[in-house]
């Protein structure tokens, strides 16, 4: 199959959607491999790297999306891109399209057949594709608080573990999910004293199970965020509610009784946020200042280490991606109903139902194109 790699175009993305290991394992299975010149560089992957591994390197970007069969992304399309794609193609990216109503149409005009990461699950629960990036974004958004808690940063001069003989900070994390729990490790390997809170009994008992009481797990009501606002020197929001946009659990007033200088990471920005005062910020400036509390609220986390969240995405996506490249998009899907969880849209019409319902549009259901 001709599969191609573009270069991202959307701004401040520096990830890539296949690693020179990825190429050479299509190429291996026969399959013929362009990657746009530059595509990698932001991921660390130099063209060379490419070429080594035995893909096609070509720097005219018409002649990357017109010759492929399979189109490889790793954020949603943008006007641009989807004005290249065409019938008989077939696209796997991040697409949201729930969201994204144009986007949405743009897609069932081109009469591609459109495969969104994000909404393929796993036969244990879960959704394999989004996970490593909620990871990523988990484990980093320790390392920007424990930065944002720093003074010159308008924190509160604060070390996370403390030393001997001055107590460790205290950090809470609001939604014990994929996020959440790589927060609290995070937390505590850096010794920090740290409780999760989360509205699921199943999910305080898997922390605390997996680990034997060292994180505290307490269930989420308005008076342990109560608590939480008044004793916390970080406080990571994590919280999702599928389908909806993220409850303000922390409000301005609330802000009142927080510590000059303590830090609130919203990393449920992405999803509107969940405190009343936090607003999306970029990694060029990720942090501001509300009544002396610092709020970092980037919405593409994973941006920053564009390597490792590289290295995380197509380590989970390559499966998806070999299955589809050996056996096409039909059969493919056909051989994994989680798999087929990921079809969005295909030859003008949305194969979703979240989607088609977001825009009052008709579904047709994945499985009866399958077969
Ligand atoms: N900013 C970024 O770059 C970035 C990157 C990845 C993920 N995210 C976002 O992070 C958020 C969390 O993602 P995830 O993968 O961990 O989701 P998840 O579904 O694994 O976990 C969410 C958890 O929140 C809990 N929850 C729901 N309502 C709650 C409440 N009122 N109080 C306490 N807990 C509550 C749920 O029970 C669940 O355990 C999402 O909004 C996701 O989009 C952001």
């Amino acid at each position: 199959m001709q599969i191609a790699v573009p270069k991202e175009i959307k701004n401040h993305e520096y990830r890539v959607a296949l690693t020179p290991s990825g190429a050479r394992e299509l190429v291996g299975r026969g399959h013929t491999v362009t990657v746009q010149a530059g595509a990698g560089e932001g991921a660390g992957f130099p063209d060379a790297a490419y070429e080594a591994a035995g893909a096609r390197l070509e720097a005219d970007v018409t002649s990357v999306w017109r010759e492929a069969e399979l189109i490889l992304k790793v954020k949603e399309p943008q006007p641009e891109e989807v004005a290249r794609l065409s019938k008989g193609q077939t696209l796997f990216t991040y697409l949201h399209l729930a969201a994204e109503e144009p986007l949405t149409r743009g897609l069932m005009e081109s009469g591609a057949t459109c495969i969104a990461y994000e909404t393929i699950t796993a036969p244990q629960g879960g959704l394999p594709l989004l996970a490593p990036m909620s990871t990523v974004a988990g484990r980093m958004a320790v390392q920007a608080g424990a930065h944002s808690l720093e003074k010159a940063q308008g924190g509160a001069g604060v070390l996370l573990p403390g030393v001997p003989g001055v107590a460790p900070a205290r950090v809470t994390v609001i939604g014990g999910g994929v996020v959440g729990e790589n927060a609290a490790r995070m937390a505590l390997g850096l010794g920090a004293e740290v409780t999760v809170l989360d509205k699921s009994i199943p999910r305080l008992e898997t922390l605390d199970d997996r680990y034997q009481g060292r994180m505290k797990t307490v269930f989420s009501t308005a008076d342990a965020l109560e608590e939480a606002v008044r004793e916390s020197d970080l406080i990571i929001g994590a919280v999702l509610v599928p389908g909806a946009a993220a409850p303000k659990l922390i409000t301005r007033a609330m802000l009142a009784e927080m510590k000059p200088g303590s830090v609130l990471v919203d990393v449920a920005i992405d999803q509107g946020g969940c405190f009343e005062t936090s607003r999306p910020t970029t990694h060029a400036e990720p942090t501001y200042l509300v009544d002396g509390v610092v709020h970092y609220c980037v919405a593409n986390m994973p941006g920053a280490v564009a390597r490792t969240s590289t290295q995380a995405l197509t380590n989970a996506t390559l499966p998806f991606v070999t299955a589809l490249a050996d056996k096409g998009w039909k059969q493919a899907l056909a051989d994994d109903r989680h798999f087929a969880a990921g079809l969005n849209v295909h030859e003008g019409q949305v194969t979703y139902r979240a989607v088609a319902d977001a825009f009052g549009l008709d579904c047709v259901e994945a499985a009866t194109l399958i077969g």
